[in-house]
């Protein structure tokens, strides 16, 4: 009975882990060195994918104080939820992030 139970688990895990690669992929960004800027490259890119559902995300302060999580899940690209973003725009927020997400 316990393997059987095992087997089931480890079904759930192969099919939900298969099931989320459509959906999510994995990526390096590459930064080529330019330093992106908040209100050029980085805000633009949240207000049109972000912001419809993390209003918070607006705010510059709100955005840095998340920088971590917002770049891993883009990078993971468990985010956005609807939609997607060009290789360019992901690049473009994480390397920001990577400079230190200045304000400028
Ligand atoms: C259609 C709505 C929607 C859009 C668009 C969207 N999100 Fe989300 N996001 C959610 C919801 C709902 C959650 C919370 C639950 C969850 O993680 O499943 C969430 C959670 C998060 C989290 C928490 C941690 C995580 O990875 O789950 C981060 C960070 C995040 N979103 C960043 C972003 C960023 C950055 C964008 C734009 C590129 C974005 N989201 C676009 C709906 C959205």
């Amino acid at each position: 009975m316990k393997k059987f139970m095992f087997l089931v688990l480890l079904g759930i895990g192969i099919w939900s882990g298969c099931s989320k690669d459509s959906t999510t992929s994995s990526y390096t960004p590459t930064c080529d060195g330019t330093v992106k800027s908040y209100k050029n490259n980085v805000a633009p890119i949240i207000q049109s994918a972000c912001a419809g559902c993390h209003q918070n995300y607006s705010s510059y302060s709100n955005l840095f104080a998340s920088r971590n999580s917002v770049r891993s899940a883009i990078v993971s690209g468990n985010m956005p939820r609807s939609g997607s973003l060009t290789t360019a725009q992901k690049d473009a927020i994480a390397c920001w992030v990577d400079n230190g997400a200045p304000n400028n």
